[in-house]
């Protein structure tokens, strides 16, 4: 977490740094400051809150003129969201200034040590700790920045991606990376530095991406210089032209990028299948899976890991793998996979989910998996991630940037994409009969124009949503492929609107949590036409006669729920394997809709950011 900014060249830095945190804002948004070098001068302007509050206020404390800038937008790990632990830090001196996102995990002892040598700590923030270490090496052995950066990181424990400037050395700002992402925009005698690529694309198409553990001293007028940080060992640098537009990364008239993101999802679903659904050939197409189909026919089983939103579209791939293509799944947390000592064999297949393909546990769990020698496949959007670096092959899921806290896009997309691998699979191994394959195709080629059609209720859910926008508690149930979507229909509702919600399969409704039921208590069932239908009718009586309000997602043209629920609303019909890709839709734009009626920062939700770069 934590966004990170940096530029140095000619142009003026502010501008760029600042809209640059606007654009990095969904990585963490406790506090934001900037520091300025105007040739003479290190300026600093930084506050809790938003970047917003920091342009407010920057103006009023220093000059913002200099053509050299580092800034940070942060989600506090480290000292809680108050000025002073927001960064930029300055070392004890004053001259050296720094940006970090992670943590620095034996900073505790470092401090100590550092303050039996006299430094004093302002703030309680870990990277405070790392500036002053970085001065201690660089006074004590009389080095340059670059070297000192590099014996002072080679005795921290952690993960980093930092940006350090030193003001007797300014035309040079050193970077590094380890656990958190850190790319380079290469300009025509200028660099930008940050956590990912949309803070510059409209200066330079150009992009380095810091692999862990290697640094950089970025220098005006001089070639970029690339090292490992362990053993000094110079790197060629790889500069890769970026693909991303900034159409995709702004909101193009829609009040919120979430709202935006779920309207994108007709298209993005398309993209996800452009190339690799092949209908009239009767083929499904997909490099990662056609190189590797001989790991997947001879697995014991598939094991998901992924966190959140990821983590249910796992769960939608449970059923899924084992309906269509017979392999056994099983789908785990990250977090809980990655120290609980799990068996894992070589016949092992792991499929990692991640949206930005920074998810710290997630990186940990493939990590893990990969030292028993299990075969990893990676499942990202964000093209160049960590996670799509460090897992065997993989796929992206090509939805474009998510920029939206509440996933929404990248959800349906996995699922896609989960849903062609499966479906290529149960076709080599003979578990679908060749017409019903087919059918499966076409169907799916549907969904995005099915999407669209479920957008269209979008009015009506808006009444819903304003009828229990109160709640105080609500309860999600689904069966079968819709139990996963109730999860994340809770999910959604829990992360942008903070009213309590529990997602659950409709037939454990009895097992406990009916006991909550009474008037008071929305209850959004999933009761799709083909999905256990009339099981999920009787759990709606239950509900009904403890006097639960019930909202149906249904099939349309349904009749039984109609007749029993408050309201209902329709998704066309399909594939029941295909239904989570549509019955998402409407609790998406419940929650979406919630959230604005209760004046919730629906893109920035409190306490949480986009990439969870820690665990
Ligand atoms: C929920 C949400 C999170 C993420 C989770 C995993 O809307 O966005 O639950 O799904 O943090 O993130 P990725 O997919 O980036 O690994």
């Amino acid at each position: 977490m934590c966004g990170i900014v940096g530029y140095i060249g000619k142009k003026e830095a502010y501008p760029i740094v600042l809209e640059g945190l606007k654009r990095l804002e969904y990585r963490g948004y406790d506090s934001a400051g900037i520091a300025l070098y105007d040739g003479k001068n290190l300026k600093l302007s930084k506050t809790k809150g938003k970047v917003s509050d920091l342009e407010k206020k920057i103006n009023q404390e220093i000059p913002t003129n200099g053509s050299v800038g580092i800034g940070h937008t942060r989600w506090a790990t480290h000292g809680i969201p108050n000025d002073i632990n927001s960064h930029p830090h300055y070392s004890n001196s004053g001259d050296l200034v720094i940006i970090h996102n992670g943590i620095i995990e034996n900073y505790a002892s470092i401090k100590k040590e550092l303050e039996k040598r006299g430094y004093t700590f302002s703030s309680d923030t870990d990277t405070e700790v790392l500036i002053n270490l970085i001065e201690d090496v660089k006074k004590n052995e009389n080095l340059k920045l670059g070297k000192a950066v590099q014996i002072a990181l080679n005795q921290v424990v952690g993960a980093y991606a930092i940006a350090v400037f030193d003001k007797n050395k300014p035309d040079e700002i050193v970077v590094a990376k380890l656990g958190s992402p850190l790319a380079i925009g290469v300009g025509d005698d200028e660099f930008f530095i940050a956590s990912d690529a949309t803070p510059f694309l409209e200066y330079t198409k150009k992009a380095i991406y810091l692999e862990d553990e290697e640094m950089a001293i970025v220098r005006l007028n001089k070639e970029i210089k690339i090292r490992k940080i362990k053993d000094d060992s110079l790197v060629d640098p790889y500069i890769q032209e970026l693909q991303l537009n900034l159409e995709q990364i702004v909101k193009g008239g829609y009040d919120h990028f979430m709202l935006k993101e779920i309207h994108e999802q007709p298209e993005a679903i398309k993209d996800t299948y452009r190339g690799r659904l092949l209908v009239k050939e009767g083929l499904i197409r997909m490099a990662g899976i056609d190189d590797n189909l001989e790991k997947f026919l001879n697995a014991n089983r598939i094991i998901v890991i992924a966190c959140g939103t990821s983590w249910h579209a796992g769960l939608v791939a449970e059923y899924i793998f084992e309906d269509l293509a017979r392999i056994p799944v099983e789908v785990e947390y990250a977090s809980e996979f990655r120290y609980r000592n799990p068996v894992i064999t070589e016949k092992d297949v792991v499929i990692a989910i991640s949206q930005s393909g920074e998810t710290a546990d997630t990186l940990a769990a493939i990590k893990l998996a990969k030292s028993k020698g299990a075969f990893v496949f990676g499942l990202c959007n964000v093209v160049g991630s960590s996670i799509a670096r460090e897992t065997h092959a993989g796929a992206y899921t090509h939805a474009g940037p998510e920029i939206g806290v509440a996933s929404t896009k990248a959800f349906t997309t996995q699922i896609t994409v989960l849903t062609l691998i499966a479906l290529k699979l149960a076709k080599v191994k003979g578990t679908i009969s060749k017409p019903e394959f087919q059918h499966h195709l076409q169907e799916l080629e549907l969904i995005p124009g099915k999407v669209e059609k479920a957008l269209l209720q979008d009015e009506h859910i808006k009444t819903v949503a304003s009828i229990y926008k109160d709640a105080k508690n609500c309860l999600y149930l689904g069966r079968g492929f819709n139990f996963p979507v109730a999860l994340e229909g809770a999910l959604k509702l829990k992360e942008i609107s903070y009213i309590h919600a529990e997602g659950y399969p409709a037939a454990e409704m009895k097992h406990g949590p009916i006991a909550l039921i009474d008037e008071h208590m929305p209850v959004f069932v999933i009761a799709t036409k083909k999905g256990h239908y009339e099981k999920v009718v009787s759990n709606i009586q239950e509900i009904k006669s403890r006097k639960g309000k019930i909202i149906g997602i249904v099939t349309e043209g349904d009749i039984d729920v109609k007749e029993l629920a408050d309201h209902v609303i329709e998704v066309p019909e399909t594939l029941e394997s295909l239904s989570p890709l549509l019955t998402t839709i409407p609790l998406q734009l419940l929650s979406y809709h919630i959230a604005v009626m209760l004046n919730r920062n629906v893109d920035q939700p409190r306490n949480l950011a986009k990439s969870v770069t820690v665990e």
